[in-house]
């Protein structure tokens, strides 16, 4: 799945053709989530515990392409299982990336805590700075849904409320990952605010939207906040960034 402006009817057939034609040049390209990776392993798209992950819970083909950002995810998880705290995302909408991770790193028998954080309401007015709220994050009965999805395991959380507020009436002490989409630099700033502290040595946070593009006003907002702290965020191809604490 590519994300763009696809006007002309044939511009589809004219990116598939492209990649058929890459292919042929180049014999190895992996392409998905406006990647197009040439000559890499990319091994993680034949890791056949996560590929079974992602069948379980992916409902459509914009959810499948995103294992490129969930290889990502997994191995920041898979670090922040060994560093003390919990396991945070900030963003959650249907649930989609943590319930891959959950499922993939059978949660419930991990001895964490996971604290899943959203409106389930959309991008609250006050937080919409760039103009990212949609109707599709306000889909019915959205918050029920995610407390569904995630009913199997007893040590996930999932917490209706707006950020940062709701983070004073209940939050984790320590984390070891956090995770950041909500698509608001003014959101995503306030957020890093208020926990930063709580991240433990060694914790990480991935930035979902840091690289894309169409985010760049959180790129840059939270550029500047890492380096008055020292920091440097590091920027990937997938659009993620990921900045690990000392
Ligand atoms: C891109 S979606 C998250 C996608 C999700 N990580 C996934 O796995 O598909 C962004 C979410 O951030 C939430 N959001 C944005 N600003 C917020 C705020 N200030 N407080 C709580 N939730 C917020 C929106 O409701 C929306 O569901």
């Amino acid at each position: 799945m590519f994300y763009g402006d696809f006007k002309n009817k044939d511009d589809l057939s004219f990116l598939n053709s492209c990649l058929e034609r890459l292919k042929s040049i180049f014999g190895s390209v992996a392409y998905g989530d406006n990647n197009i990776i040439i000559g890499r392993n990319c091994s993680y798209l034949q890791d056949a515990k996560l590929l079974a992950a992602i069948k379980r819970h992916a409902t459509n083909e914009q959810e499948r392409s995103l294992i490129f950002r969930l290889n990502t995810l997994i191995w920041a998880f898979d670090h922040a299982l060994r560093i003390d705290g919990d396991i945070v995302e900030c963003g959650v909408w249907k649930g989609f990336l943590f319930s891959v991770l959950a499922d993939y790193f059978d949660f419930g028998q991990v001895p964490k805590q996971m604290w899943l954080y959203d409106t389930y309401a959309g991008i609250p007015a006050r937080y919409d700075t760039e103009k990212h709220d949609h109707p599709v994050l306000r889909e019915e009965n959205l918050y029920e849904k995610v407390v569904l999805r995630f009913r199997r395991y007893e040590n996930v959380h999932v917490v209706r409320g707006m950020l940062p507020e709701i983070l004073r009436e209940r939050s984790p002490r320590r984390i070891a990952l956090l995770h950041l989409d909500l698509n608001s630099s003014k959101a995503e700033i306030e957020t890093l605010d208020a926990l930063f502290d709580r991240l433990s040595p060694g914790g990480m946070i991935v930035f979902d939207d840091y690289g894309w593009s169409g985010y760049r006003e959180q790129h840059d907002a939270e550029k500047r906040w890492a380096e008055t702290r020292g920091y440097r965020i590091l920027e990937m191809t997938t659009g993620q960034g990921v900045l690990l604490k000392r």
